[in-house]
């Protein structure tokens, strides 16, 4: 009797060890630019990681006649890269979320995931725009996938934690004359003469479809919260620049993508490889629009301290602005032009957007996680000269100018 009791104490003692030892850790969308040095980065941190994407991402390029500047390799190759270089395994799972509903679940079901981290949406805002059937891709495509995540874990039955990737382009980007809080806005309305207080979640002004599906998804999440008890972090992602992490610098197989075409490439990374190739650095309108910012090591990091901060069962949705710094983008322009001596080109504005505005958030909760910032001023010509100038040859300058206008 003894000792049969002492060997269930032993089993159930050694499977909570393993369970905090080794949490699994699904990552929707593990095949992208954040997406994969996550993988990689959570994977070096002891997770066992299962990548799940479709490749739509690598399906785009082949649309848009584009490569990543870096040489990507498939899929299969990076994973086995990978556990040469790490002695860790990361499996992949094919599945098109939105649309392959039942396996999703079953994976859910089979794998009790820890949490999961979700980046597989459409994520461009000017592809967003290109015409109307790209506009119902990217709505089609995002809101089923984040619903059908959130349906699946309350079918599941299981008390998944679920990370998700949103924006900062949700706040929208006009000038608030106030620093934009994490999510949530205390107001105060007056009625009968009274005062009454509340926090309502900040109001949206989306400036593309794409940005649109990032404040719809919000709107699922606080009803998944609120009706089904669902934990989720919603992260509002700054813009992000850089390639390599110190994972995906392990071996030349393991290189991140690199967006540099008007469609996918965002504006710090363009800026950088225009450097590398002295073309001048395409501005637009008058480069006053402010924007945030966040390094792709930072994204890694925030997003394992935001698996290793869960909220409670019961707290509302929990918003985090996920990045470090704000720069307006004239005075990124001139700070690439004076360390590499390349000129700046104005061309006209394809978006609609106030051509000046102010930009000041607040990004405290991550900060008292433990994330150190990797700044501007650290890393930008390491970037240009080991990785733009690297593979300029690989640049195709017609896909350079931004075509997609509203
Ligand atoms: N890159 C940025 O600067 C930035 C900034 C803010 C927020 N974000 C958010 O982070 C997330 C990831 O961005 P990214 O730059 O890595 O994008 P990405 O396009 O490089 O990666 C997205 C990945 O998801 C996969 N995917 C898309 N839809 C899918 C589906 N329905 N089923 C399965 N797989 C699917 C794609 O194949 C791709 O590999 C996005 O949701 C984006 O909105 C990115």
């Amino acid at each position: 009797m003894l000792l049969r009791e002492f060997i269930r104490f032993n089993v159930i003692f050694l499977s909570l060890i393993n369970e905090v030892r080794v949490r699994k850790v699904l990552i929707l969308g593990g095949d992208g630019f954040c997406g994969w040095p996550t993988s990689l980065h959570l994977s070096d941190a002891g997770y066992e990681v299962i990548i799940v994407d479709d490749f739509s991402r690598r399906k785009t390029d082949v649309e848009l006649e584009v490569e990543s500047l870096t040489p990507i390799r498939p899929l299969g190759e990076r994973l086995r890269v990978w556990r040469d270089v790490s002695g860790r395994n990361i499996r992949h799972v094919a599945i098109t979320i939105g649309k392959e509903y039942r396996e999703l679940l079953e994976l859910l079901v089979s794998e009790k995931p820890y949490a999961i981290v979700h980046f597989a949406e459409q994520r461009s805002a000017p592809y967003s725009m290109k015409s109307s059937s790209h506009r119902r891709l990217t709505v089609n495509n995002n809101l089923s996938a984040t619903n059908d995540v959130l349906a699946a874990i309350v079918e599941s039955k299981l008390d998944i934690h679920l990370v998700h990737l949103g924006t900062m382009g949700v706040y929208g980007y006009g000038t608030t004359g106030m620093k934009i809080p994490e999510g949530y806005l205390k107001v105060q309305v007056e009625e009968d003469g009274e005062i009454r207080g509340r926090e309502i979640l900040y109001p949206s002004n989306p400036g593309s479809i794409y940005h649109m599906t990032k404040a719809q998804d919000q709107l699922l999440f606080a009803f998944y919260n609120k009706n089904d008890g669902l934990r989720i972090t919603d992260l509002h992602q700054g813009i992000v620049w850089g390639t390599q992490t110190s994972q995906t610098r392990r071996d030349k197989y393991l290189i991140n993508r690199f967006d540099y075409d008007g469609d996918y490439g965002t504006v710090l990374n363009r800026f950088l490889m225009q450097a590398a190739i002295n073309y001048p650095l395409t501005v637009h309108g008058t480069g006053g629009q402010k924007r945030a910012f966040i390094h792709i090591q930072d994204t890694c990091r925030s997003i394992q301290l935001a698996i290793e901060h869960p909220p409670e069962k019961t707290d509302r949705v929990k918003i985090l602005n996920q990045m470090t710094e704000i720069h307006r983008v004239r005075d990124l322009a001139k700070l690439i032009s004076d360390k590499t001596g390349v000129g700046i080109a104005y061309v006209d504005n394809p978006r609609k957007e106030s051509a000046e505005n102010d930009l000041l958030a607040v990004n405290d909760q991550l900060l008292e996680m433990g994330l150190r910032p990797i700044t501007l001023n650290e890393e930008l010509l390491n970037e240009v000269e080991q990785v733009a100038k690297k593979y300029s040859s690989r640049c195709d300058q017609n896909k350079i100018p931004c075509l997609s206008r509203w």
